[in-house]
């Protein structure tokens, strides 16, 4: 079976076509900008160009950067305000005529990289922390997830911590790769104070250079980066579309 995942993230919409047996992509990613300011109206618009240009009528998964209840925006910290309160799902089945399941983007890669990467078979706790624009996290236990977790949203230096350590303020800022290290650093011993997870794993596109700060990362857990790197989002969200089917 095959179904097509979106990863919508704060910089960039992908997509690809996922066999979902096997997690590989069978198309071409697919990125498209996110358009700026992210409004409901211009990245539905964007998605739907998206499906289009795969000529996609079948299901549809997506992950998307909100906490997402029964497929409702309920936080918007690196989109729009207007999402919150919109139903994402039924808004891109709309626009687009598929069938449309949605999570939150976090949870989604998590999910892939548990079932196909580096989580693989894993038990315990396992938290997936997801570097980019944001920061978002997926925790599991025994490999199963606990939706909508927000610890990229606990407080450094009074602000988010996602405001401070994430991927995009490292080039905002022209931080190196030590100065950044520091910040996650101070990210992370916040995380392990409340939660102690066996193993982390470091997904987004920072996952690519890992080992340009692994080393200088200080946690008490197993530390990998993702195996599938910034292609988790796309494959956990097809994933997700193929369950909801079967259900
Ligand atoms: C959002 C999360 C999301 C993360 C990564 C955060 O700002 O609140 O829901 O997972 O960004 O996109």
């Amino acid at each position: 079976m095959e179904c097509l995942g979106i990863d919508i993230g704060g910089s960039g919409i992908k997509g690809a076509i996922v066999d979902i047996a096997s997690g590989k992509l069978v198309s071409e990613r697919v990125r498209i900008p996110t358009p700026e300011p992210a409004t409901p109206d211009a990245v539905t618009e964007r998605v739907r160009e998206l499906v289009t240009q795969f000529s996609w009528q079948g299901p549809i998964g997506c992950g998307f950067p909100a906490v997402i209840s029964n497929g409702v925006a309920k936080t918007a910290a690196n989109i729009d305000a207007a999402w919150i309160g919109i139903d994402v799902a039924a808004t891109f089945q709309e626009a687009t005529g598929c069938s449309c399941v949605v999570a939150n983007d976090a949870d989604v890669a998590g999910l892939a990289e548990m079932r196909f990467g580096e989580g693989t078979g894993r038990t315990g706790s396992v938290l997936f922390v997801a570097i980019g624009t944001g920061i978002g996290t997926a925790l599991f236990y025994n490999g199963q997830l606990y939706p909508n977790t927000e610890f990229g949203h606990l407080r450094l230096k009074n602000g988010l911590a996602e405001r401070y350590a994430s991927a995009a303020v490292r080039k905002k800022e022209s931080l190196g790769w030590k100065a950044w290290s520091k910040r996650l650093n101070r990210f992370f011993v916040q995380v392990e104070r409340v939660l102690s997870p066996e193993l982390i794993i470091i997904g987004g596109g920072v996952s690519r250079k890992h080992e340009k700060y692994f080393s200088m990362l200080d946690v008490q857990a197993e530390l990998l980066p993702a195996k599938l790197r910034n292609r988790a989002g796309i494959i956990g969200a097809a994933c997700l579309a193929a369950e909801h089917l079967n259900r």
